[in-house]
């Protein structure tokens, strides 16, 4: 089997970064390298030290960027690339009008499999190498995704999504279909590769109770799963959903009740929470997922990041994309409005945070981080390579750049795929590729 050692400046993170001087946050090596066999990596740090071990390995040398582990995206819908940038609409309507025409194409599988393969594409050449991913209600849309990801040996999250009611027939299912369906699914994809099925009703407001009972009877049979959902994104959307669940105490509670709070389930925007909610998912882990540039986009609300960390029962937080609600493949760009959106709210985020937050901090919201988000030995070869001198305006401010911190800080900034230099799955460079 033939090894590769790539030598880079190298960045990978312990624990949360709680300042931008928190240097015991982190790993760093100025001349670092990975060694990468059979999609693993076997050892990583100095290179003068992982170099002893490495005879006969072929060397690919990224001096003088940045190495880092893959991007994670904890939410996105692939079916969505043909919505994003929809003018004009808050979140029902911007559904009913752009989404739901759009999602319905998805029954025709060569429909879907060419989408899922240009959406796979876009992570790499955004240097994003896992995402939790949205399909739609029809079977072949996961099965496109599922048959693309494992094409590239992605390990990706993603399931059919389960909607019987408040969408064009295209788009429905029934309670009993959809059970059957994500069963077969689970069946055929989880487990398989680096692949893994999450139960995914897309919200209150298109599943019925009945379809919720099937919902928890899967999540039930299936406890290793992940289970995702959007959650409290949106005033209208929460207004109806009480009314279509008037026993629940609130919006979280419609869930709760269905037995679907735990510590793989991922509820994207969290934007609105009560604090009686906000300890519901706290109590059970669960994570909020905290989706920017969507948020802004839809005008659906500030996500109050450091509150929910920092408060007595601290939330799980995952960052994501959620395109295309969200309007930027990029976790860069993603970051970079979720400074913004923090800041609106008085506070700032480190730029080590948001470096940790993507890449490890990601993974423990995924519950993978025993296979990715770190460069640690034994753990699966998805990583990034940047170049914060990528384009004309960021070689000039890096020019006054003197700190890790702020060079991570021009490349959330400033950056986008232009300063994706390589992107590796399972070890294999993926970006030149494309
Ligand atoms: N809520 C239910 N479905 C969706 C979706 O597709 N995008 C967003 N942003 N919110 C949702
Ligand atoms: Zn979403």
């Amino acid at each position: 089997m033939t090894k590769t050692l790539i030598r880079a400046r190298l960045l990978t993170f312990q624990s949360e970064p709680l300042a931008a001087d928190d240097h015991a946050s982190y790993a760093y090596e100025e001349d670092g390298a990975v060694l990468v066999e059979a999609g693993m990596i076997i050892a990583s740090g100095a290179y003068a030290d992982v170099a002893r071990n490495a005879e006969g390995a072929e060397i690919v040398d990224h001096r003088p960027h940045l190495l880092m582990p893959g991007f994670i995206d904890a939410h996105a819908h692939f079916p969505q690339m043909q919505v994003i940038a929809s003018y004009g609409t808050e979140l029902l309507d911007w559904l009913n009008n752009y989404t739901f025409p759009a999602e319905s194409e998805f029954g025709d599988s060569a429909h879907a499999a060419r989408i899922a393969g240009a959406y796979l594409d876009e992570l790499a050449r955004h240097g994003t190498t896992t995402a939790a991913v949205y399909c739609t209600v029809h079977p072949q849309s996961a099965d496109a995704l599922f048959a693309e990801a494992e094409k590239r040996g992605m390990c990706i999250v993603t399931g059919k999504m389960m909607m019987d009611r408040n969408a064009p027939q295209a788009l429905t299912d029934t309670p009993q279909s959809s059970y059957d369906d994500t069963k077969a699914l689970i069946s055929k994809w989880h487990g398989k590769d680096r692949l893994h099925y999450a139960v995914t009703p897309r919200f209150a407001i298109t599943s019925t109770p009945q379809q919720m009972e099937m919902v928890q009877a899967l999540v039930r049979e299936h406890p290793d799963l992940h289970f995702q959902t959007h959650l409290s994104e949106n005033h209208a959307e929460i207004a109806l959903s009480r009314d279509l669940y008037p026993d629940a105490p609130d919006y979280t509670g419609i869930y709760e009740r269905y037995g679907l709070l735990g510590m793989k389930s991922l509820f994207g925007h969290c934007i609105h929470l009560s604090e009686r909610e906000a300890d519901a998912l706290s109590d059970s882990g669960s994570v909020a997922v905290f989706c920017p540039t969507s948020n802004l986009f839809l005008g659906s609300g500030l996500f109050d990041y450091l509150r929910y960390r920092r408060r007595e029962k601290p939330l799980r937080i995952a960052t994501a994309t959620d395109v295309g609600g969200g309007t930027n493949y990029s976790m860069l760009r993603t970051m970079d409005e979720g400074y913004k959106v923090i800041a609106l709210q008085g506070e700032k985020l480190n730029p080590l945070a948001s470096f940790w937050q993507i890449t490890r901090g990601n993974a423990e919201a995924l519950s993978l981080a025993d296979r990715i988000g770190t460069l640690e030995p034994e753990t699966d070869a998805d990583l990034v390579v940047l170049d914060a001198r990528a384009t004309p305006p960021m070689r000039l401010r890096m020019a006054r750049a003197e700190t890790l911190a702020e060079e991570l800080f021009v490349l959330q900034t400033l950056g986008d795929d232009r300063a994706v230099v390589e992107t590796y799955v399972a070890g294999e460079a993926v970006k030149g590729s494309i």
